[in-house]
Parts: structure tokens; C-alpha cells; sequence
């Protein structure tokens, strides 16, 4: 069988049923984007798809040496809501210059029946209310504010949206936890994978100059690790803070995985929808749970115990070393600190179960017990009772 000639009116509505998926794709709109171009009210080139390119190509979407404008921030209001605009052109979002544009309610638009479908890449189907195959796309920070020296493991998600992008406003959940940004803020990306049901795959980045405000968190963020893919075995998701999706680049992908298996910002990677609550839980159960095997051994045997109290009594005699400025002077066994009474066992299994709080900031009883300590580059402790 011949194909019949397309007619023009034929080539013209294939090629618009084409373009949405070829040219027109998604970004998150915010200022403090870097490539952000204030004088482009239809500014469309960063949300061009990222795929098979090297890394200064794909990190920050190539442009890192495109800050946002001096004193251009992300705002995210600790234990609030980011209100996010995703969409296929900067047109179509509050920060374009035409109203009539504006006014739709999904993150891209077009004619035809299938609307702006294409560029979601999802088989949902045009103005569902209630999209299921969009898959989620979420918001990572870092806390650094030179963006030359941020690494992408450096990066912890705080925040997704299952129903993203569909509507073009999305609402990102702020974690309460989070420290404040170092001065000069904190940078942040924001990520999507889309489903392999439409159009080819890739990857969607974008980065921005941010700042957690209202910040009331004292604990840093520790080392985020790469989100593992547990659709269906829940206890085989990574636990605690995990980083973005890095993938179907050239270099520096943080998941490996094939090209019509994409990683998503879901629960099929262990992300809850909204803030990421469980930031924290990787040091707690790693450390708590080697320090409990610790203490376990330690109750099955007396001579362990022995020593652990031999321990601790050459812990406080090191501590009542210490003169005030943090010198170390020769042990005063007068001193109140080396004649403080050392915990009974059973003070000491509910130290170390945190059960128990320890005694005075820094004294011998505390050290080594009960807390889970991390130091950071920024010289801030994660410490986590477990
Ligand atoms: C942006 O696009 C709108 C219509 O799509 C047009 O009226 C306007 O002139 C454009 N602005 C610029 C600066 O190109
Ligand atoms: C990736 O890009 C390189 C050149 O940059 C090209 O040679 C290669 O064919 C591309 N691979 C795929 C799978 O597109
Ligand atoms: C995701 O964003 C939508 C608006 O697009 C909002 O209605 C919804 O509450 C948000 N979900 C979460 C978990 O914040
Ligand atoms: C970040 O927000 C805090 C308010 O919570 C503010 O004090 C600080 O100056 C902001 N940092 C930057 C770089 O704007
Ligand atoms: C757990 O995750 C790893 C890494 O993604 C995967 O190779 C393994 O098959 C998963 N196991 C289960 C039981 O899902
Ligand atoms: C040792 O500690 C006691 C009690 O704090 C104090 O009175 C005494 O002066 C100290 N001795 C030395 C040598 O620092």
C-alpha cells in the first residue's frame, strides 16, 4: 500500500501534533533559575530535554556560568509551601508579558484535542482532573552558596509532587527540619523523569539560588545517597535523605539504569508526596543501630562491661583534663567532673537507646554515649538521639 500524499492542512496538523513533543517541554519558572533572561517574557530553551550529554552540558542545564540576577532567590518557607510554576514556556506563567496566556490552568497548552499532553509525556488523558501517569518531579537542595564548588551527591531532595507536571501551579511541602542556608544562601534543582509511555527519554534539571527561610533546624543534612528503585519491596528503598535522579547522561549519572527503565520522584523510589519527612533517618538507624549490637554484646558479657566502665571513667578523667579555654592541663582528680558518679547499667543501656537524655553538653557521661555525631563541611553536627 502507497501512503496517500499529505495535503498541507494534513502535513501542517501532523507536524503540530509532532512539535509539542519535539520542541516543547517543561521547566520550573522561578528568577532565581540560572539562564533566567528577565528581557525574554517567551523565554522557552530551558526547558529543552536533557539527554546523552556531558556534564557541564547537563548540570544546571549548561548554565552555570548564567547566574540568576544579584539578590534573586528561590524562597522556601521552612514548614510552609513553595507555590512552583512548571510549564512549557515562561509565557505561560506569571512572569510573561501576556495576560490572555496566562490563564491556563496546565502546565502546557495546544489545540488539539490532546491539549498539551505531549510535552507532559504522560497518557493521561487532556484536563484530567486527577492525572495518575505523571509520575512526580521534586526540589533538592544544597547547602552551599559558591556554585563552583557544589558536586551533585551534594544534593538532598526535600520536596515532591506526585502530580507533577500536570497543573501548572504545584505546590512544593517545605520540611520543618530543615538548618538555614549558609550566608549567601543555598543553591537548588529541581528534577523530572517522565514515564517511557510517550515520546523518548530524558531528563529534566534545572537549577536555582535558593534560601530555606524561617529556618529554625540545628542538625546539617547528612550525606544524601542515591534513591534505589523499590516498586514493590518497600524495605529495599533507601532510608533517610537521598539525593536527585542523575541519569541517561554521558557522565556523572547517579542511576545506571536502562534506557526505557527511568527513575522517578514517586514512592517506587521511597519519596513521599510532599515534604520529605524522613531526612534524618539514615543517621539514626545506622548509628543507633550499630551502637545497640554494641551494647547488646556489651550486656552478654560482664567482662565487656568491665571495660566499658573502665572506658568511661578514662573518658572522664580525659574531659576533666580540659581546662575552660579547651587546653589540656594534667587530670585533676579533685575535680567534680573526674569524681561524678559514672552511669549504673542501666542508665547507660537507656543512654545509648536514647531513652535517656545525657547529662551536661559535652561532659564525660555524654561523649561517645547516646548521640550519633556528624561533622560537616560547614563545621555544623548532625546529631541525631536515636
Ligand atoms: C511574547 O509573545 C507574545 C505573544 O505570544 C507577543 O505578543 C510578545 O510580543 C512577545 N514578547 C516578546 C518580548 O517577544
Ligand atoms: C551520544 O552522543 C555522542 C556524541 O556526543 C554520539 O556519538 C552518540 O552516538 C550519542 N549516543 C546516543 C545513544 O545517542
Ligand atoms: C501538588 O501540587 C498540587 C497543585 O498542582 C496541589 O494541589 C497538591 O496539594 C500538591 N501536593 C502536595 C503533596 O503538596
Ligand atoms: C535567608 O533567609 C533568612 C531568613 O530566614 C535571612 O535572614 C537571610 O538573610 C537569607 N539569606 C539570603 C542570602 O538571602
Ligand atoms: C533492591 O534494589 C536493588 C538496587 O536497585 C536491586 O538490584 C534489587 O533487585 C532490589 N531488590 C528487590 C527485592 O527489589
Ligand atoms: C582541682 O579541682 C579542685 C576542685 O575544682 C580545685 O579546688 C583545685 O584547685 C584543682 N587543682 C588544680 C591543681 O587545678
Amino acid at each position: 500500500m502507497v501512503a496517500a500524499p499529505l495535503s498541507s492542512r494534513n502535513l501542517a496538523l501532523a507536524l503540530a501534533y509532532l512539535l509539542p513533543s519535539v520542541t516543547a517541554h517543561i521547566a520550573l519558572w522561578d528568577p532565581a533559575m540560572y539562564g533566567w533572561d528577565p528581557n525574554d517574557p517567551n523565554q522557552s530553551e530551558p526547558v529543552t530535554p536533557l539527554y546523552n550529554l556531558t556534564f557541564n552540558q547537563w548540570w544546571f542545564h549548561g548554565y552555570i556560568n548564567d547566574p540568576p540576577a544579584a539578590g534573586a532567590m528561590m524562597n522556601l518557607p521552612s514548614g510552609g509551601t513553595y507555590h512552583g510554576q512548571v510549564a512549557c514556556n515562561k509565557a505561560l506563567t506569571t512572569y510573561g508579558d501576556n495576560p490572555p496566556q496566562q490563564t491556563g490552568l496546565y502546565a502546557c497548552e495546544g489545540d488539539l484535542p490532546a491539549g498539551g499532553t505531549g510535552a507532559m509525556h504522560t497518557s493521561d488523558a487532556w484536563e484530567s482532573p486527577d492525572p495518575v501517569d505523571v509520575m512526580g518531579c521534586g526540589i533538592a537542595i544544597a547547602y552551599e552558596s559558591d556554585v563552583t564548588k557544589i558536586k551533585p551527591s551534594d544534593f538532598t531532595v526535600i520536596t515532591v509532587n506526585y502530580t507533577c507536571p500536570w497543573f501548572k501551579h504545584v505546590d512544593f511541602q517545605i520540611p520543618s527540619d530543615l538548618p538555614p542556608c549558609p550566608e549567601g544562601g543555598c543553591h537548588c534543582v529541581w528534577g523530572w523523569v517522565h514515564n517511557i509511555d510517550a515520546g523518548s527519554e530524558q531528563m529534566f534539571l534545572n537549577g536555582y539560588r535558593c534560601n530555606v527561610t524561617g529556618a529554625t533546624g540545628t542538625v546539617a543534612l547528612p550525606q544524601a545517597e542515591v534513591a534505589r528503585k523499590c516498586p514493590v519491596e518497600k524495605s529495599n528503598c533507601t532510608i533517610g535523605s537521598k539525593q536527585p535522579h542523575y541519569w541517561l547522561q554521558q557522565e556523572q549519572n547517579n542511576n545506571l539504569q536502562g534506557y526505557y527503565d527511568p527513575p522517578f520522584y514517586n514512592a517506587d523510589y521511597g519519596f513521599t508526596n510532599g515534604a520529605q519527612t524522613d531526612l534524618f533517618a539514615a543517621v539514626t538507624s545506622s548509628t543507633c543501630n550499630r551502637r545497640k549490637r554494641a551494647l547488646q554484646t556489651m550486656y552478654d558479657s560482664p567482662t565487656a562491661l568491665e571495660r566499658h566502665e573502665k572506658r568511661n571513667a578514662n573518658r572522664r578523667a580525659r574531659v576533666a583534663a580540659r581546662d575552660t579555654a579547651g587546653q589540656l592541663v594534667p587530670a585533676n582528680a579533685s575535680s567534680p567532673l573526674f569524681t561524678a558518679p559514672v552511669e549504673s547499667e542501666q542508665e547507660s543501656l537507656e543512654l545509648a537507646l536514647g531513652l535517656r537524655r545525657g547529662p551536661r553538653e559535652g561532659s564525660a557521661l555524654e561523649l561517645g554515649l547516646g548521640q550519633a555525631r556528624r561533622r560537616t563541611s560547614s563545621g555544623m553536627v548532625a546529631r541525631k538521639t536515636c
